[in-house]
């Protein structure tokens, strides 16, 4: 596996005003590797990330997987969007089902990779039960096994923890992290909260409000799991959010942008 975003481009037109949210934004993901996109609100995270999705296109630059450009999505690439969206509908069963039907993955062994998820996420006997049914933990751990359902390449998540409140939020950081050693795929994980970028990725890029400029490509070699007081990761902690001050300063700069952003 190799993701490959190269000089990506994005223009939104608004009013007749181009608002340029990515200006070539260029990186590198390896096997294997847990990378978070770090970034204040507005400055094209979701973007991004839906980019590589293939939910939308580029305006310039490609996103290549394995060296094949990305033109639309594919079981290839899983996605866990903020707020869960859980298909409310559907089981718990029918939600994990749902990829793995896309992915073509046969019949005959959907059950058995049913329960293998399940028993990741220490939900056996819960596939009966509706979203509504759940505590935020378990959708959460849903989400990401039916992320999962499809075996993906890479899975892609948006501020996946975004709905918690703080408490929660170290619980399911804690419960996410020991779900992804146990087959590590490749991840891209969009967040905004810092301590959150330093406890689970192994690589952080920092993204500036202005065009999505990378201002830091960091890595976190600190073992797993990590201790929150260790004084390292206090420090890596301490530089993020610098570097974040720094990203947020950093205002889109023509006029037409800034009228856009008062708008
Ligand atoms: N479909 C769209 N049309 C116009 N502008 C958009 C669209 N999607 C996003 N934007 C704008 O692009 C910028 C980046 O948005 P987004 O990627 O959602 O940021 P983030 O996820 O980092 O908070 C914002 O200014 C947003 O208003
Ligand atoms: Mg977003």
């Amino acid at each position: 596996m190799e993701l490959k975003i190269e000089g990506v481009s994005k223009i939104f037109i608004n009013n007749h005003n181009e608002h340029i949210v990515l200006q070539e934004v260029s990186f590198t993901v390896h096997e294997g590797q847990f990378v978070t996109l770090l970034g204040p609100s507005g400055c094209g995270k979701t973007t991004l990330l839906t980019i590589i999705a293939g939910f939308q296109a580029v305006s310039g630059g490609q996103v290549l997987l394995n060296g094949l450009t990305v033109t639309r999505p594919g079981p290839d690439r899983g996605f866990v969007f903020q707020n869960y969206a859980l298909f409310p509908w559907m089981t718990v069963r029918d939600n994990i089902l749902f990829p793995m039907k896309r992915s073509k993955t046969p019949a005959r062994e959907r059950e058995q990779h049913l329960q293998e998820l399940l028993s990741i996420a220490q939900l056996e006997g819960k596939e009966k039960l509706y979203p509504h049914q759940l505590s935020g933990g378990m959708k959460q751990r849903i989400a990401f096994i039916r992320a999962l359902a499809g075996r993906p390449e890479v899975l892609l998540m948006d501020e996946p923890l975004g709905a918690v409140d703080f408490q929660m939020r170290q619980m399911l950081q804690e419960e996410l992290e020991a779900l992804w050693l146990k087959d590590k795929t490749t991840v891209v994980m969009v967040t905004h909260d810092v301590d959150e970028a330093i406890y689970l990725s192994d690589r952080v890029i920092v993204m500036s409000a202005r065009e999505g400029e990378i201002l830091e490509d960091m890595p976190v070699k600190l073992p797993r799991p990590r201790d929150r007081k260790d004084p390292v990761y206090v420090k890596s902690k301490e530089h993020l959010m610098d570097a974040l001050k720094v990203a947020i300063n950093k205002q889109p700069d023509s006029e037409a942008e800034r009228r856009l952003r008062l708008a």
